[in-house]
């Protein structure tokens, strides 16, 4: 079984990814950690030397490798995965596709704190991320909104978006 979670950066689908993972007995993986590990550099890093767009082949490449993989497993997606390439046909080939929404005040909130190990945003002052964040969402929207499932997630605790997925999946 291949679940797949998407949604923009800081909408917690590594946090719930890990959980839902858990209580349905699969693997978790991470997609930015699954390039890291494969490349031995950060993401980070990977945009600074070799930039977006070598990022971007590698994504596809690594997102590719998993869809066709037998093994069953939550997989949480970068914010931008969706949106390149052939990736949301590839990620709706899973049988489940989870957009897990959230409000650009929420994104902000969680993201202005975590920003430094995003590159799209890291050098960004903290005055311009909220309009940022609205902007960027809003491109990207249309992509995410291709998901098999959406789920909100403002205000809501972890284990409470975990158990809203399971009942949706059945
Ligand atoms: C990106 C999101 C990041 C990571 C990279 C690009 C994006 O993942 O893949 O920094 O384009 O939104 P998270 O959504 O896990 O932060």
């Amino acid at each position: 079984m291949h679940i797949v979670l998407l949604g923009y950066m800081g909408s917690g689908k590594s946090t719930v990814g890990k959980k839902l993972a858990e209580k349905l007995h699969v693997d978790f993986i991470d997609l930015d950690e699954y390039i890291e590990e494969k490349e031995g550099s950060s993401i980070n890093q990977l945009f600074a030397t070799k930039g977006e767009i070598y990022f971007r082949k590698l994504e596809n490449i690594a997102l590719k490798e998993l869809m066709n993989s037998e093994d069953s497993f939550v997989l949480a997606v970068g914010g931008g995965t969706p949106c390149y390439s052939n990736n949301i046909e590839l990620i709706n080939e899973s049988d489940f596709s989870i957009y897990l929404k959230s409000s650009i005040k929420e994104l902000y909130n969680r993201l202005l704190k975590q920003k430094d190990d995003r590159p799209l945003i890291k050098d960004l002052p903290g005055e311009s991320l909220l309009e940022f964040i609205g902007k960027h969402l809003f491109e990207r929207l249309p992509y995410y909104e291709k998901a098999k499932l959406v789920i909100s997630s403002d205000g809501k605790e972890v284990e409470e978006i975990v158990d809203e997925i399971t009942l949706k999946m059945q």
